[in-house]
C-alpha cells in the first residue's frame, strides 16, 4: 500500500487526535495542526506527527502561506481532513446572525480555505483527497442548534460542489456524517449556548441544556472506531477493502438510524405528491 501524508485540522483533542495516532499506526506520515500554539499538540509530535500551528479563521491569505509552507517542508500532501469545528447552539428567532457567522468562521469557511489553499497543489499532481467532518447534524434540523445544524447542512453542499468540479482532475471528495461520539466535542467548555430571554421558547431551552449536561461522556461512538472506519475507507483497505471510495458516509448506528429516516421520509414526499410535483411543467 502506498504511503499517505495526511494533513488534519483542529488536533487537540477529539477526532483530530485520534486520526494521527491511527495515521502514524499505518505508517502514513501525519501532519497535525491546532489554532493555538503548537505546544498544544507536542503530545503528537512526540510520536512522530509534523505539527503547525493554523488557524482556519485566520484571512485567506495567511492560510495559504501555512499551507504553501507545510506542503515545501514535507514534500507533499496527499489527504486533508477538515475536521476543526465546534457546536454552537441556539434557536432560530433567537441567536443572532454574528453568531451563526461566527460558527461558519470555523465549521464552514475554515474548511474552504484550507481546501482552496490545497487545490492548486492536488490539480498540479492530479491527485488528492479532501475529507470533510460533517454530521448526522447536517441531514436534519432540531429546534435549537440553528447555528451548527445549518453549518453541516452546508458543508455537504460545497462538499458536493467540489466533487463534481474536481472529478477529472483526479482529486476526490469525502463527507463523513458521524453520530454522537465521546470526544470534547459537548464539553462545556466548547460548546456555546447564547444566554437569551423569548418566554416562548423557555421550555425548548431548558431541554436543550438537559440534553447537553446528559450527553457528555455518554455517547454512544467510540471514536477511535469510527475513525479507523474512515481512514479505512479513505485509503480502500481493511473493512474497505475492494470497494470505490462512496461520496459520503454516515458513521455510527445513530447517524445510519437518523440518515436513513430523513431518506425514506422524503422518499415518501416525492412519491404521496408526485402528480402534483410533475404537474409545474410547460405542456
Ligand atoms: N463528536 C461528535 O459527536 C461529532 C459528531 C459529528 C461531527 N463531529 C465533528 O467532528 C469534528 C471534530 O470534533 P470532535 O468531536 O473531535 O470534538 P473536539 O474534541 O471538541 O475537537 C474539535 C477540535 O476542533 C478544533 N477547533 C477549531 N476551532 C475551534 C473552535 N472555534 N472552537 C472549538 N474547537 C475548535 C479544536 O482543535 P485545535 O484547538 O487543536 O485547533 C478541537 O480540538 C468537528 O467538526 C465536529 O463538528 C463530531
Amino acid at each position: 500500500m502506498t504511503q499517505l501524508t495526511w494533513l488534519v485540522t483542529g488536533c487537540s483533542s477529539g477526532f483530530g487526535e485520534k486520526f494521527i495516532l491511527d495515521i502514524l499506526s499505518r505508517r502514513d506520515k501525519a501532519i497535525a495542526t491546532s489554532r493555538g500554539p503548537v505546544s498544544r499538540i507536542q503530545k503528537l509530535k512526540d510520536v512522530g506527527a509534523s505539527t503547525y500551528s493554523l488557524d482556519i479563521t485566520a484571512p485567506k491569505t495567511e492560510v495559504d502561506a501555512v499551507m504553501s509552507l507545510i506542503i515545501q517542508e514535507n514534500g507533499g500532501i496527499d489527504v486533508l481532513v477538515n475536521n476543526a469545528g465546534y457546536v454552537e447552539n441556539g434557536i432560530f428567532e433567537e441567536v443572532s446572525c454574528e453568531t451563526i457567522l461566527a460558527q461558519y468562521e470555523t465549521n464552514v469557511f475554515g474548511s474552504i480555505k484550507a481546501t482552496q489553499a490545497l487545490l492548486p497543489h492536488f490539480r498540479q499532481k492530479r491527485s488528492g483527497t479532501v475529507v470533510f467532518i460533517g454530521s448526522m447534524g447536517g441531514w436534519y434540523g432540531v429546534p435549537s442548534g440553528v447555528p451548527y445544524v445549518s453549518s453541516k447542512f452546508a458543508l455537504e453542499g460545497f462538499h458536493e460542489c467540489l466533487s463534481a468540479s474536481v472529478a477529472h482532475l483526479g482529486i476526490k471528495s469525502i463527507i463523513f456524517e458521524p453520530g454522537f461520539f465521546r470526544t470534547q466535542v459537548f464539553h462545556p467548555d466548547n460548546t456555546k449556548y447564547q444566554p437569551s430571554d423569548i418566554g416562548d421558547y423557555d421550555a425548548l431551552r431548558a431541554e436543550t441544556t438537559q440534553f447537553l449536561q446528559g450527553i457528555q461522556g455518554s455517547q454512544t461512538g467510540d471514536p477511535k472506531k469510527g475513525i479507523k472506519v474512515m481512514i479505512d475507507v479513505v485509503k480502500g483497505e481493511g473493512v474497505a477493502a475492494g470497494k470505490a471510495m462512496p461520496e459520503r458516509m454516515p458513521v455510527g448506528a445513530d447517524a445510519l438510524g437518523a440518515i436513513r429516516k430523513k431518506c425514506e421520509d422524503t422518499l415518501a414526499i416525492c412519491k404521496e405528491w408526485e402528480e402534483v410535483i410533475t404537474s409545474t411543467d410547460f405542456e
